[in-house]
């Protein structure tokens, strides 16, 4: 796939969170990279490394305390909850650990229900979201509800409401990380067969280097600071902890 602009801009990002109990507590340091559209990058790195704080930002579900933030060329540092929403509602599809199913609800309801606020037509809806869980291979299971399924299935109905929408970025979140080997294994070909069939850029947070080799770029962060930023390496072994080190 073609890989073209600039599609994520990360200048300097900082994040500090205000403690309950009085402080500050610093979780990014000055994080720097750009990510290309029809890139399938992870982002990994140990627990409490700040991955999650990351990923917020850069789907517009936070904002940074300082630096510049540019996604499609819009900077999102100073904006409204609305027009956070707004740039959310545009451009991502979110995929998380716990796949976030309203269950209730039938898996074609799940899909459905973000298409609400795209003005389309009910029938439109429908038509798209069955052609979502076509494409996922659920398209038998449109009636059941969320508890019937598998994990994996699950999280394929998840990923079926994200691309509804017809999003150019997928941002997931530990997206196997409630699931068995296989049937992570099996979303992330699904993931890999986006990537490269459908150009959609993903970008997956991962504490396992294992399911980071399924990408193309890796970016590890340790206590908040970009520790490695290239091509998946051979071996975890290459993604020593000095470097953030050297930041303090
Ligand atoms: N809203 C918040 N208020 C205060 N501290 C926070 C908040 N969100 C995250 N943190 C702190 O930021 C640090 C990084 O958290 P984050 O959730 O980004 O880590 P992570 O790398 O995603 O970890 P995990 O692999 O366990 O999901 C942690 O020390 C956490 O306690
Ligand atoms: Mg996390």
């Amino acid at each position: 796939m073609k890989k073209q602009e600039n599609i994520i801009v990360m200048n300097k990002i900082c994040k500090s969170f205000q403690l309950e109990v009085g402080g500050v507590q610093q979780v990014l340091f000055d994080i720097t990279f750009n990510i290309k559209s029809g890139e399938f990058v992870s982002i990994m790195g140990p627990s409490g490394s700040g991955k999650s704080t990351c990923m917020n930002i850069i789907g517009a579900l936070d904002t940074p305390t300082s630096g510049v933030y540019e996604l499609y060329g819009k900077d999102i540092t100073n904006m409204t909850a609305d027009e956070l929403a707004t740039v959310r509602n545009e451009h991502i599809g979110f995929v998380f650990q716990n796949f976030n199913l309203l269950s209730k609800r039938s898996v074609l309801d799940n899909v459905m229900l973000p298409l609400m606020y795209r003005g389309m037509s009910p029938e439109e809806r429908i038509t798209r979201s069955r052609e979502m869980l076509r494409r996922v291979g659920l398209e038998k299971f449109e009636s059941y509800l969320p508890t019937q399924l598998s994990g994996g299935m699950k999280q394929r109905v998840a990923i079926a409401r994200a691309l509804a929408g017809n999003p150019k970025l997928i941002l997931a979140d530990e997206p196997t990380g409630a699931l068995d080997s296989k049937m992570g294994n099996e979303i992330l070909h699904f993931f890999k067969k986006l990537n490269q069939e459908m150009g959609i850029t993903i970008v997956m947070i991962t504490h396992e280097f294992d399911i980071a080799k399924y990408s193309d770029r890796l970016i590890h962060i340790y206590d908040g600071h970009i520790n490695y930023d290239g091509p998946v390496p051979a071996t975890e072994a290459t993604l020593t902890r000095k470097m953030h080190r050297t930041h303090k």
